[in-house]
């Protein structure tokens, strides 16, 4: 296991090793979005990674998508990822915030205030349900279509987002341009049928997740900035029917600038090399993911497939991951019960090897 423990820098970021912990909806934030003191510990006890990508969270109130996931666009928001960020770096952690709006792939029970919409590029439902506190299993709402003007509005939260990620002590963000949330429903046939420059040919359907990646690079400056994707993936509905078309032509025209990194998870469709395509068109760091395991991410590395690999599942019951890979210790399983509880159950209650 020598490769994963080697330090690297990815644009600004200065990892001590290349094991990164993905990011992962736990669901023990406020319903109004707020993070909370359980989740302080929990990141903290995984400060071992090179690099905690914090779970998806909100640039703006419409694009909350699950009960209690979090946001970054209130005061109070800042101050509560402070608090989590004070308890990463006192363990010699780094950590930067995935940031995700999730569009139409939501119900208005989740949102953190009444009134609050559930949007889209265009009002087409996504197939499928929702867990809701407040009523149990829900279909998606209906999204209203963002108008022009909501459009621009929605790439300028993700710049003020990844501002105040920076104000709350992150080392950077992610873009979450992948599974089916709004930047992926404008890049779905299916999700966006615009007439306007957002819509209709790859070009127009790819030019909001390229502006929000321009906005939020303006706001901290790219070497902070990381992209999310997965070519093909169609969760949540979505339907691209050329996704190598689509991430090369994504890739191409966002090369001109500086990126911290690029989080690539393996295609779901088998005539797809996502790992290839990365390496192909973007000149920046790569972090791989999807279904490593320490042995097989040790060889990634070495075969040259990528500069660090994200475990997600893993960290679940293994807060001490990067202690139990060094050593060759076996790894706990977790309980799914408790994926996305509240509390600590399940969550921050996890023994490290050594008890
Ligand atoms: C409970 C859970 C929550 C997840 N939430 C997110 C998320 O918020 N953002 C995201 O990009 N991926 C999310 N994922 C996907 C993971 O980041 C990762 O891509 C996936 O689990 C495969 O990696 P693994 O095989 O190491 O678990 C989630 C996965 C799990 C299991």
């Amino acid at each position: 296991m020598k490769k994963l423990f080697e330090p690297a820098k990815f644009g600004a970021l200065t990892l001590k090793n290349r094991i990164v912990m993905a990011p992962m909806t736990r669901n023990r934030a406020t319903v109004t979005s707020i993070p909370t003191e359980v989740m302080a510990q929990y990141y903290s006890q995984r400060a071992e990674a090179g690099l905690i990508v914090v779970e998806g969270t909100s640039p703006a109130p419409e694009g909350v998508s699950y009960i209690r996931m979090p946001g970054i666009w209130s005061d109070e928001q800042i101050d509560g990822w402070a608090k989590v960020n004070r308890a990463i770096t006192a363990n010699d952690g780094l950590a930067v915030l995935q940031l995700m709006h999730g569009g139409r792939i939501s119900s208005v029970h989740n949102k953190p205030y009444p009134g609050v919409r559930t949007v889209g590029p265009s009002a087409v439902l996504a197939a499928g349900e929702v867990w809701t506190d407040a009523a149990g299993m829900q279909q998606f709402d209906m999204p209203e279509a963002l108008s022009s003007n909501e459009v621009q509005e929605a790439i300028i939260q993700y710049g003020v987002a990844a501002k105040n990620a920076i104000a709350a002590g992150f080392a950077g963000v992610e873009f979450h341009c992948t599974s089916g949330y709004l930047p992926m429903q404008f890049i779905g046939v299916n999700s966006n049928l615009r007439q306007d420059e957002y819509g209709g040919h790859l070009e127009g359907r790819l030019r909001f997740p390229i502006e929000c990646m321009l906005s939020m690079a303006n706001a901290i400056g790219a070497e902070k900035v990381g992209l999310r994707i997965c070519p093909g993936n169609p969760f949540n509905d979505i339907d691209d029917p050329d996704p190598i078309a689509t991430y090369t032509h994504l890739l191409k025209s966002i090369t001109h600038l500086p990126w911290a990194y690029l989080h690539i998870m393996k295609s779901p469709l088998p005539n797809i090399d996502a790992f290839k395509l990365a390496k192909e068109h973007f000149s920046g760091a790569i972090i791989l993911n999807d279904g490593f395991t320490p042995e097989t991410a040790e060889n990634a590395l070495e075969a040259g497939l990528g500069d660090a690999v994200s475990f997600a599942r893993s960290f679940i019951g293994n807060p001490d991951l990067v202690s139990r890979i060094r050593s060759g210790q076996a790894l706990a399983k977790f309980d799914r019960k408790t994926l996305y509880t509240d509390g600590a159950k399940g969550y921050s209650d996890y023994p490290t090897f050594s008890g």
